[in-house]
């Protein structure tokens, strides 16, 4: 797959929700720990996308897409711009989904570096995010000099009746020139 990384406004977003939805559920699907267990509910993932639509809209969040050439939205991540005050060089990453006939061939790697781009743009230079332990994530931050701050063992709930614990991890980032 040769794919572009694209930012979406909120219009775009609106647009974009029925593959933004089928991004999430495959990766749901797959097991991934994102926030969500099996059974999904009706609308659930709509009405989950409509929150970070708003939030776009808002301001307060970047929503950056993969798109194949040609085709349709096969990845995406978010940049969560911290709001409150003492926070205001801060951001968060979450959701960093490649649907799974995607996976592997370095577009996990693409969005990390394209939301490090739009970190600078907004100006914030400490990044922070959390991932299940010893899951490729995990991995791939740690390869983009992501700093491991250690684990909460028993810290999300699995579909499968567990629960998993999370790595937390940070990234300073060098100023733009
Ligand atoms: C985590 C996730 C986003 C990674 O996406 P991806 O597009 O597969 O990521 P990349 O391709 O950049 O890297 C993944 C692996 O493929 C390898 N890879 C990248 N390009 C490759 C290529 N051309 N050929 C062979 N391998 C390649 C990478 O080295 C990496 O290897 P590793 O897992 O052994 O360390 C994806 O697995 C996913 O969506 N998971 C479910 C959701 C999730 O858990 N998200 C994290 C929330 S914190």
């Amino acid at each position: 797959v040769s794919a572009t990384i694209e930012q979406l406004d909120a219009h775009a977003a609106r647009e974009a929700l029925p593959e933004l939805i089928g991004v999430l559920e495959d990766a749901v699907m797959g097991g991934a720990s994102i926030g969500f267990l099996l059974p999904l509910s009706e609308g659930e993932l709509g009405a989950y996308w409509e929150s970070v639509i708003a939030s776009v809209a808002g301001g307060n969040k970047v929503l950056l897409v993969a798109r194949e050439s040609g085709g349709g939205i096969v990845g995406t991540v978010q940049l969560a711009l911290e709001p409150r005050a003492n926070g205001a060089h801060r951001a968060e990453v979450q959701k960093l989904l490649v649907h799974r006939r995607a996976r592997r061939q370095g577009l996990g790697r693409q969005l990390m570096l394209a939301v490090e781009q739009a970190a600078r743009v907004a100006e914030r230079s400490l990044l922070v995010l959390d991932t299940r332990t010893d899951d490729d994530a995990e991995r791939l931050y740690a390869r983009l000099g992501y700093t491991r701050l250690g684990v909460i063992p028993r810290y999300a709930l699995n579909s499968e009746g567990g629960i998993d614990g999370s790595t937390f991890m940070y990234k300073e980032l060098e100023a733009l020139p």
